[in-house]
């Protein structure tokens, strides 16, 4: 019988949903590759927990406020940005499709947001750079001092407007699907900006193994004074990525943190812990008009954009949906996303009464159980 053609296949209504691309990206990619991308640490009950949560944030509209059409334009950092919506750091996107980094950063210019290029990105920050979307590097602390200045001065010279440290992944999780698939990255795709030989691991298929290279190469000793020595050299700001506790959220404050990002790593870090949007009026209340609150872990939809807004967030930061549009279409696939997701926030806004992101601050929220 002869192979199927493209042609064959029953036309793909267009993704309504960002989950519309999931359902696309897991019928393309390798089952184990799916299974890093989509699974969570433990028993993923984290992972669930950050649905659950924001499932659970009801946010009470406003009547006959006069809004026709929301501009959705917000400030990030303290730079205008097309909407409150960044791409949160992930890490090796040429696994997902070749148009990798480069792909997803285009997307992120194209439609006005940053895009935050991993430590462990698959191509040269230069190369994510001259894409000429707005760049905010993400940093994992190295264990040798001077890779992390190499990194700085990398990182400075190709343009990137922030630097954020993600400061959740004192070791890697434990993620049973990746151990269950001794999951590895194929020889093609690695830590390129990291120097030869310090994702090795990454590539050998030893049972019981993760692919990322947290263990050997990130320093699990790294505290808030690595913070301050890294403000006093950078200057840039700063974003402090991985927050769940206001009391670090208030320690960021005093290291001179410009923004911090309440996260729990997408449910791949520790199992267990608070779903984050659960954390985050807490976090918002402890470092008042200090810095900028940002979210993520969840968000799906614009309505999960304008529940984060409502809670006191200044905008989030969407991670696997991102991936999966890559993966569906590559940039094209990541473009369509970022739109879908700017008119679901744009009709979210309006139905709830809000000319602008700014507005849905004001809102009220319910927790409904
Ligand atoms: C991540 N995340 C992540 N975070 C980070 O600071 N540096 C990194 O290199 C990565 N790598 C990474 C890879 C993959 C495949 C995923 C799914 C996630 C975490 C990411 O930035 C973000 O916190 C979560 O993904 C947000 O949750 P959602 O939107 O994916 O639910
Ligand atoms: C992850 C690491 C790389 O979540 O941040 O896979």
């Amino acid at each position: 019988m002869a192979e199927p053609t493209v042609t064959d296949l029953p036309a793909q209504a267009p993704p309504v949903c960002l989950a519309d691309f999931a359902e696309r990206a897991r019928a393309v990619l390798p089952p184990d590759v799916w299974d890093y991308v989509a699974g969570g640490s433990g028993a993923e009950v984290t992972l669930a927990a950050n649905r659950a949560a924001l499932d659970r944030v009801a946010v009470v509209p406003r009547a006959l406020r006069g809004v026709e059409t929301p501009d959705l334009g917000a400030r990030l950092l303290g730079r205008p940005y097309a909407m409150p919506v960044a791409v949160a750091p992930m890490a090796y996107q040429r696994l997902l499709h070749p148009d990798g980094e480069c792909g997803l950063a285009a997307a992120a210019g194209a439609a006005g947001v940053p895009y935050l290029a991993s430590t462990l990105g698959s191509t040269p920050i230069e190369e994510v750079a001259a894409t000429g979307a707005e760049i905010w590097f993400q940093l994992y602390w190295l264990r040798e001092k001077a890779l992390v200045r190499d990194l700085l001065a990398r990182v400075r010279e190709a343009g990137c407007r922030a630097l954020v440290v993600t400061v959740d992944v004192p070791v890697l999780g434990r993620r049973f699907r990746d151990l269950r698939n001794a999951f590895r990255l194929p020889s093609e795709v690695t830590a390129v900006n990291l120097p030869n030989g310090r994702d090795d691991l990454a590539h050998s298929g030893t049972p019981g193994v993760s692919a990322v290279p947290a263990g050997a190469t990130f320093a699990p000793a790294l505290g808030w004074d690595d913070l301050a020595w890294l403000r006093e050299r950078v200057d840039l700001p700063l974003v402090v990525k991985g927050v769940l506790d206001p009391r670090d959220a208030q320690e960021a404050v005093r290291v001179g943190a410009d923004a911090v990002v309440v996260s729990n790593h997408g449910g791949r870090q520790l199992d267990g812990a608070p779903a984050s949007v659960r954390m985050l009026p807490e976090v918002v209340d402890a470092v008042g008009d200090r810095c900028q609150v940002l979210l993520d872990s969840g968000i799906r939809s614009g309505t999960d954009v304008l529940r984060a807004l409502a809670l006191g967030a200044g905008g989030v930061l969407v991670g696997r949906p991102l991936l999966w549009a890559l993966a569906a279409g590559g940039r094209a696939g990541a473009a369509s996303a970022l739109d879908l997701l700017a008119g679901e926030l744009r009709d979210a806004l309006a139905l709830a009464g809000c000319p602008d992101p700014a507005a849905a601050g004001a809102l009220r929220t319910l927790r409904v159980d």
